[in-house]
Parts: C-alpha cells; sequence; structure tokens
C-alpha cells in the first residue's frame, strides 16, 4: 500500500499514462494479482475524474481507508489469538499447581525435614508464575513472531534480494549479543527464587511463632535476620531488571545500526543506479524492514523471560522427581479389617547413621492396650511411625495379622489406626470439618464424636457452634480445647487401632482429667499403643513397654514392673518427687 502511495505523491503523471491491465487470479502471483488490481483502482478513480487532483484526492482517500481497514482486520485477530491463548497459559500453570500440591501429599515424610517449608512454597507460588510468564509469553511468541519476521522477510526479498542479504548477515551478530546476556540471567533466577524461599520460610515461622517471638523479645534479632537475606534478594534483583532492561535499549540500538547501514547501501545503489530498486520500493524496503525490529525485539525480550522460567522450571522438576521412599507394591489385595495381633519381629531402624531403635520384638494382640514409655529420645515416637509406616524398617519386619505390612498399601493400612499427638494438628476451618477431616457426615455422627470427646460443651459455647472457624490451627482454641477436638476427629474415625502420642502431656490437671475421661471413651473396645510421659495415666495398661536407647529393656503390666525394682520404678519415682 506504501508504493501505490508513493508512486501517487510523486508519480502520478506514470500512473496516469499506463492503462489498465488483468491478472489471472491464482496462488502464485498472488502478490502480481493484488497490485494490479490495486493499482487499477487508483487508475480509474484518476481517469474517471473530471481534474487529475480531483481524482489523485479521491485515489487517496481510497488508500488512507484502505489501510484503516487492513489493520482494523489485523488487530482484531491480534486479539483473538491472546483471547484463545489465554486459558492456555492460565491452564498450564493451574495445572503445574496441581501436580505439584498432590505430589506435596504423597512425599515421603521425612523430604519435609530435610527442605525449607518456604522453599516448598516457593515452587508452588512463584516458581510457578515465572513459568507462567516466561515460558509461556515465549511461546507464544515463538508460534506469533517467526510468522512475521518471515512474511517480512519475503516481502523484502522480493523487493531487494541484494539488500536483505546485509540483513541477513547483520541481525544474528546482535542476536548473539543479547543471547550472552540472558545466560548470566538464569543463575541469577535461581539465586533469587532460593532467596525468596527463605524469605516465605522466615515469614512463616514468624506467624506461627509471634507469640513466643514477642515473649522473648526477639523482634529486633528476627528484623536483622530477615534484613539480610532481603538485602541479598533485592541486590540480586536489582542486577536481573538491570539486565532485562538492558535488552530494549541494546536491541534498538542494534536495530537502528542496522537500518542506517541499509540506507546507506541502498542509497548508493539508488545514486549510482546500480540496482533496478526504484524509490519509492527502496522507502518501502525501509519502512517493511523497521517491523522486523518489533518482533525481533519481542523475541530478545521473550529470551529475558525465558531464561528466568527455565531456572524455575528446574526448582519445580527438582520437586517433582523428588523420590517418594515408600511406594505401594503392584497388585496387593485390600485390607479393611483388623482381626488377630500387631507383629514387631526383630525391627531396627536410623534415620541417619546412629540407630534410634534397635531390635525390637513385640506382640500386640487385638483389643490389648499397651503403653510404651522411657525417657525422651528413646524411640518411642519413632517406633509408632513404623507401625503407620511414614519410615521403612531397614531390619525386621512389621506383621499385621500376619501380613507384612508392605503388602499392604498405605492407605488402607492407615485407615485402621486413628492418630492423636501431643501436638495438635487443626486446619482454618469449622469445628465440624475438623471433626470429620473433611468427609461427608451427618451432624449426629460429629456430635456424638464431640460428646465422647468432652467437647461438646465447649463448641456449645462457640459464636456460631459446629460451624464456628476456629483459625490457624485452632489458634482460637485452648490447649485442652485443641487436644479434645482432636481426639473427637480420632472417635470420629472409628478405627480399629488406636495411637496415642503423649496426647495429655501438656493439659493442665483440670483439663487433663476431662481428657482423661475422653480418651477412655476412646479406647473402648478398641486396640491401643499408648506413649504417656505422665505414668500415672498408662497404669491401666494390659502391657507396659520400657524403652531405652531404642531397646526394650522391660515388659509386663504396672505391678510386675515395680516388683522388678528395674527401670520402670526409676522412672516412676522420679515422677513421684
Ligand atoms: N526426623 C528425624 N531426623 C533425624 N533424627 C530424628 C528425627 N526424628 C527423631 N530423630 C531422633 O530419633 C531419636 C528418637 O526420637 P523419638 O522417637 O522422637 O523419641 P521419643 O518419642 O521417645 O522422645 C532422637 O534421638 C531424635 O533425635
Ligand atoms: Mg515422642
Amino acid at each position: 500500500m506504501l508504493i501505490p502511495f508513493l508512486n501517487l505523491i510523486f508519480n502520478s503523471e506514470k500512473m496516469m499514462a499506463s492503462s489498465l491491465q488483468t491478472v489471472p487470479f491464482s496462488l502464485f502471483n498472488l502478490k502480481e494479482f493484488i497490485a494490479v488490481n490495486f493499482n487499477n483502482n487508483i487508475i480509474r478513480y484518476i481517469q474517471g475524474s473530471s481534474s487529475v487532483e480531483y481524482g489523485k484526492s479521491k485515489a487517496l482517500l481510497f488508500i488512507c481507508i484502505f489501510t484503516v481497514v487492513v489493520f482494523f482486520i489485523k488487530n482484531i485477530f491480534r486479539y483473538l489469538a491472546v483471547h484463545f491463548l489465554a486459558p492456555m497459559r492460565t491452564g498450564v500453570a493451574s495445572n503445574i499447581r496441581q501436580q505439584l500440591y498432590d505430589k506435596v501429599l504423597q512425599l515421603h515424610v521425612l523430604y519435609f525435614s530435610d527442605n525449607r517449608k518456604g522453599d516448598i512454597l516457593t515452587r508452588l507460588t512463584n516458581d510457578v508464575q515465572e513459568v507462567e510468564y516466561g515460558i509461556l509469553h515465549f511461546l507464544e511468541v515463538a508460534f506469533k513472531e517467526p510468522v512475521t519476521i518471515l512474511a517480512t522477510l519475503v516481502t523484502m526479498l522480493i523487493l531487494s534480494p541484494k539488500l536483505t542479504v546485509f540483513v541477513l548477515v547483520i541481525l544474528p551478530v546482535s542476536g548473539y549479543i543479547i543471547g550472552r546476556i540472558g545466560k548470566t540471567l538464569k543463575q541469577a533466577s535461581t539465586v533469587a527464587q532460593h532467596l525468596q524461599g527463605l524469605i516465605n520460610s522466615m515469614v512463616d515461622e514468624t506467624i506461627s511463632g509471634i507469640r513466643v517471638i514477642k515473649s522473648f523479645t526477639a523482634e529486633g534479632a528476627l528484623s536483622n535476620k530477615f534484613k539480610a537475606i532481603n538485602q541479598q534478594h533485592n541486590k540480586i534483583g536489582t542486577g536481573m531488571i538491570r539486565k532485562r532492561d538492558l535488552s530494549t535499549p541494546l536491541s534498538e540500538f542494534l536495530g537502528i545500526t542496522v537500518v542506517v547501514i541499509v540506507l546507506y547501501i541502498g542509497g548508493r545503489m539508488i545514486i549510482h543506479h546500480t540496482s533496478p530498486l526504484s524509490a519509492e520500493a527502496f522507502i518501502a524496503f525501509i519502512v517493511i524492514f523497521s517491523q522486523i525490529i518489533q518482533p525481533a525485539k519481542a523475541f530478545s525480550n521473550a529470551f529475558y523471560f525465558i531464561q528466568k522460567g527455565l531456572a524455575s522450571l528446574r526448582r519445580i522438576e527438582e520437586l517433582m522427581q523428588a523420590q517418594n521412599k515408600i511406594s505401594d507394591k503392584a497388585n496387593i489385595d485390600p485390607v479393611h479389617v483388623f482381626e488377630k495381633s500387631i507383629e514387631l519381629k526383630a525391627i531396627s531402624f536410623s534415620y541417619q547413621d546412629a540407630p534410634v531403635l534397635r531390635n525390637i520384638s513385640l506382640t500386640i494382640p487385638k483389643g490389648k492396650k499397651v503403653a510404651l514409655v522411657g525417657m525422651s529420645g528413646s524411640g518411642k515416637s519413632t517406633l509408632i511411625q513404623l507401625l503407620m509406616r511414614f519410615f521403612e524398617v531397614q531390619q525386621g519386619d512389621i506383621l499385621l495379622d500376619g501380613k507384612s505390612i508392605k503388602d499392604i498399601s498405605q492407605q488402607h493400612l492407615r485407615e485402621l489406626m486413628a492418630l492423636v499427638t501431643q501436638q495438635t494438628t487443626l486446619f482454618n476451618d469449622t469445628v465440624a470439618n475438623n471433626i470429620a477431616f473433611f468427609k461427608s457426615a451427618n451432624k449426629e455422627q460429629i456430635i456424638e464424636a464431640a460428646m465422647l470427646a468432652h467437647a461438646d460443651e465447649f463448641i456449645a459455647r462457640m459464636p456460631e457452634g459446629y460451624n464456628t472457624n476456629i483459625g490457624d490451627n485452632g489458634i482460637k482454641l485452648s490447649g485442652g480445647e485443641q487436644q479434645r477436638l482432636t481426639i473427637a476427629r480420632a472417635i470420629f474415625k472409628d478405627a480399629p487401632i488406636l495411637i496415642l502420642d503423649e496426647a495429655t502431656s501438656h493439659l493442665d490437671s483440670n483439663s487433663e482429667k476431662l481428657v482423661q475421661d475422653a480418651l477412655q471413651n476412646l479406647l473402648k473396645n478398641k486396640t491401643a499403643i499408648i506413649i504417656a510421659h505422665r505414668l500415672s495415666t498408662v497404669q491401666f495398661a494390659d502391657e507396659i513397654v520400657v524403652l531405652k536407647d531404642g531397646t526394650i529393656v522391660e515388659q509386663g503390666t504396672h505391678q510386675e514392673l515395680i516388683y522388678l525394682q528395674g527401670e520402670y520404678k526409676k522412672l516412676v519415682d522420679l515422677q513421684q518427687l
């Protein structure tokens, strides 16, 4: 459209002298077809008008309107393109996020003692976002811009092959320069995301520990620790932004340098008449060439984003490919009932090198209550986690009704057990959802469980009863109330095997009385493994097992062990002081 426009302004005599031509429509001479028809229109306007000036301005208006229409159509399609790409972009990001979340749910529990919570959080949030921005933006550019660039290059080739060759030689050089800077951006981005993880960890710890922090007046110290990480993050962030922002001035400068070189070479060709290139075609060439700079710039920008995105993608992949050390065997029979006994057969276990449990053998018949006692660090909690198969024993085996727990799916195994720990885990949700653990249940079952757990009284006093939100980890409840809620949850689950890990240790004697009562309700007709710090609470047990340094040193009823005058007696005496 530019060439006829220039022709019309500067060369109208030539136009008027020419006559109408016809070119048959075909894909191979599409360019001819369009050009001839376009020219024919202009010639018709000029020749059919009363005066040349009048005809020329009519033709001018035609060109202008045509241009507006063409650009209108172009931009409608451009909008449609992004419109249909949008769900793909966000869809990919939300797919990755879901996969990561499911992965986190399935990961081995020890993964979380080796990795920072904040770092995992960052991978799920910021890193996914970086991938969305970087890689998907790149994909968008990678599909769209090459078409533009190719079309532009073809047009340039048609106009002047000689000049196009110059362009093709110079452009890759600028591409290389831009690429060099992009490389360093990727390393910086990995460090930045790691620091972001540290920041998230610290904020998370600070929020959940805010009371302790204030009571130790540690605000200043924490603020300084945070400042150190934050400043480092800031420094790297500044560097990255500077590098990224270098791409625009750099590519513009390189672009204009190329344009000037083309101008010089093309200008000389026209001055010395060494090329068939007409002046209009030359100007059109320059204008079209300047069109290539925009997509080229988009390309180099996308290149920067993709470096950041790749760094994040690697971090996401790391989490996705984390080994789940415990996996179910294929084709195993389902297990839904517990009938006879749990047997530990000479098991040994260590977290790192030092053994935590050594050669432990123990049988727990169905319906019996077994207490595990011993100093802290003797391996009691480890033992019950092995039972639930959070970790796997390194030697020996654990049998449930004579079947190795390795031959039972983790889900079936854990469905047979209910766990109450000293550390209450509650969710920022309603009382009812915390008791039913998001399972659909009728109100009566929930209330019944709460009543047996002596939780009903305080729940009734809450503003919205069972629909009251209890805050992060049940922060709006007292320690005893939190504990009774977790017991209600275990009662609701109604599993045949109960595991209590110091479930009453941090309660005052009044709440403890209620919780003990609740526990008695919970223990009725169940098989139980009870870890208790306060020995008075386990005297009723059918068997008391004393652990010391990871081995069983004594085993028997309360009376028998007192009579033995050994470790158990020592522990009892210590508590009576
Ligand atoms: N995640 C872990 N990683 C490494 N060592 C651990 C881990 N958990 C516990 N331990 C170690 O295992 C030993 C037994 O811990 P634990 O079973 O919790 O004892 P208890 O419950 O009897 O107080 C302790 O010495 C403790 O340091
Ligand atoms: Mg413990």
